[in-house]
Order: structure tokens, then sequence, then C-alpha cells
């Protein structure tokens, strides 16, 4: 069986892509912080079939990320699942605590350019390999809720896109799987109030790993899914950046933030 490793693989979009990889027959290698969510995840992942290996690292640490990059160094990871991401609170930038923003980087940005370093030579050396990593919409837009937060998501998508030009014809596909908004633990553990969100633009983690692993076998390098989200991105590229700012101040503030 082809073996997968899934960082943020406990909640919300990280364990959605597990249960999907399982049922399509993967082993998996689970990451995130909390050992016994991870262990509790993985034994309903081997009552589907999968050999389940679990890995307790917080990624926003070079001791972390080390860990897992010794795992992918070993060999035989097929697929890499960059998930684990996270955003603080929206709030004026010049009093946010700054650690907290370097520690949203180091999670968001630092740990995906690491761990797609350390598992492509073994994916060079078979020739083939996947690389998913969970971007967002917000990477489009400007946000004047959580800036830094809309740039990491940015890097994360052009990151993704410059690996698959780069390795696509060395047989290793990239994509940068861009969600709006997604109904995980995510706004609750960062204190972003959703109560200005209409219900049309939710969507469910399973929605995203589906469009995701769709689009990844087909070799699109961005995967926004559903045609709402698909509209408001080509927008986006229309529309002049003065424009754009000022609905991305409207937006924020329509949400209470
Ligand atoms: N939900 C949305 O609306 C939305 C929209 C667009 C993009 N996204 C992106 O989707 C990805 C997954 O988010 P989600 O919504 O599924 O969030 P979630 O429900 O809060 O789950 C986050 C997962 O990441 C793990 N994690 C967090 N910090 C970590 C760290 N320092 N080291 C290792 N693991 C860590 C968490 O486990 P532990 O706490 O045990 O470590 C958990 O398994 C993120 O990259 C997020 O930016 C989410």
């Amino acid at each position: 069986m082809p073996t997968a490793l899934v960082t943020g693989a406990t909640a919300g979009i990280g364990a959605a892509f597990a249960r999907r990889l399982a049922q399509e027959r993967y082993d998996l290698i689970l990451v995130a912080r909390d050992q016994d969510r991870l262990d509790a995840v993985a034994e309903g992942l081997r009552a589907v079939g999968s050999a389940v290996e679990v890995l307790a690292a917080d990624l926003g640490t070079d001791a972390g990320c080390g860990r897992v990059e010794e795992r992918l160094a070993a060999g035989g990871v097929q697929l890499l699942v960059n998930n684990a991401g996270f955003s603080t609170a929206a709030q004026r930038f010049d009093r946010i605590d700054r650690e907290a923003e370097e520690a949203m980087l180091r999670v968001n940005v630092r740990a995906v350019m690491r761990l797609c370093h350390a598992a492509l030579p073994a994916m060079r050396t078979t020739g083939r390999g996947d690389l998913v990593n969970v971007s967002s919409v917000a990477g489009f837009f400007p946000s004047a809720g959580s800036p830094t937060y809309a740039a990491s998501k940015a890097y994360v998508t052009a990151f993704s896109e410059g690996l698959s030009a780069m390795y696509g014809p060395a047989g290793i596909r990239t994509i940068a799987v861009c969600p709006g908004f997604v109904r995980t633990e995510f706004h609750e553990r960062a204190g972003l109030p959703t109560q200005g969100v209409p219900e049309k633009m939710w969507l469910s983690a399973d929605e995203v790993v589906s469009a995701g692993l769709r689009d990844l076998r087909r070799g699109i390098p961005v995967s926004v899914p559903t045609a709402r989200y698909k509209a408001l991105v080509a927008a986006e590229r229309l529309i002049p950046s003065r424009a754009m700012v000022a609905l991305g101040r409207r937006a924020t503030q329509r949400r209470g933030h």
C-alpha cells in the first residue's frame, strides 16, 4: 500500500484527508501536537484497514519539524499533505503580539517549505510523489483582519505553483488546495467571529478533500473548491487592486473584526 503523511491530521481538513486516504487504501503517518487525539484518530483509521504511525510534533519548533523531516527522509512516503496551520485573531496589526505572528509563520510557511524539501529527494529517486499543500482563498485577497495569515497563504499557493512547474515533468505532482470558509475548529481556535458569514459560503472538510484530490489527479496546480469560490478568485484577477483593498476592508468590518 502507498503511504501518506498528513500534518494536522487530528481535526478538520487534515482529519478528512486522513479518512479519505485510508478509504483509498493508503497507510498513514499522522502528525499533530496532541498525542491523545493522535492515538484516537489512529485507532479509528486502523479499523478501516490502514497501518497507521503517529508522530507527535509541534511544527512551530525546529525540533518538531526536524522529527517529521527525518521520517520523510527515511523514504517510503508517496503523498505528503501539508495541512497544519492556524490564524491569529483579527486585530489592529500595530497592537498584535509579534511573537504569535512569527509562530504562525513558522507553521503556515516555514514548516510547509521544510517538509516539501525533506520529502522531495526520495520522490525524485522513485520518479513519483504527490505534494498537497493546504492554502486558502484568503491568500488571493487583501485582508484587513489577519494580513499575516492571508500573506502566509499567498506564499503557500505561489510556492506550490513553483514546485509544480519545477517537478511536474519529473513525475511529482504538487497542488495548493485553497478552500474558503470550512466548518472545523479553525475559527474557534483563532477567536475569529463567523456570525457575518452567509450559510452558502460554508464548505465541509470532505468537499475540500474531494476537490483537492480530484484536481491533483487531473494535474491542476491550484484547487479552489466550488463554482462560487472559483468565481470570486477569477473576479479578484480582474478588479483593480485599489478597489480590492476597499472591498477587503468592508468585508472584514462586516464580519465584525
Ligand atoms: N477552516 C477554514 O475555514 C480554513 C479555510 C481555508 C484554509 N484553511 C487551512 O486549512 C488547514 C487546516 O485547518 P482546519 O480548518 O482543519 O483547522 P483545525 O480544525 O483547527 O485543525 C488544525 C490541525 O492542525 C494541527 N496543528 C495546529 N498547530 C500545529 C502545530 N504547531 N504543529 C502541528 N500540528 C498543528 C492541530 O492539532 P494540534 O492542535 O493537536 O497540534 C489540528 O490537527 C490550515 O492550514 C488552515 O489555514 C482552513
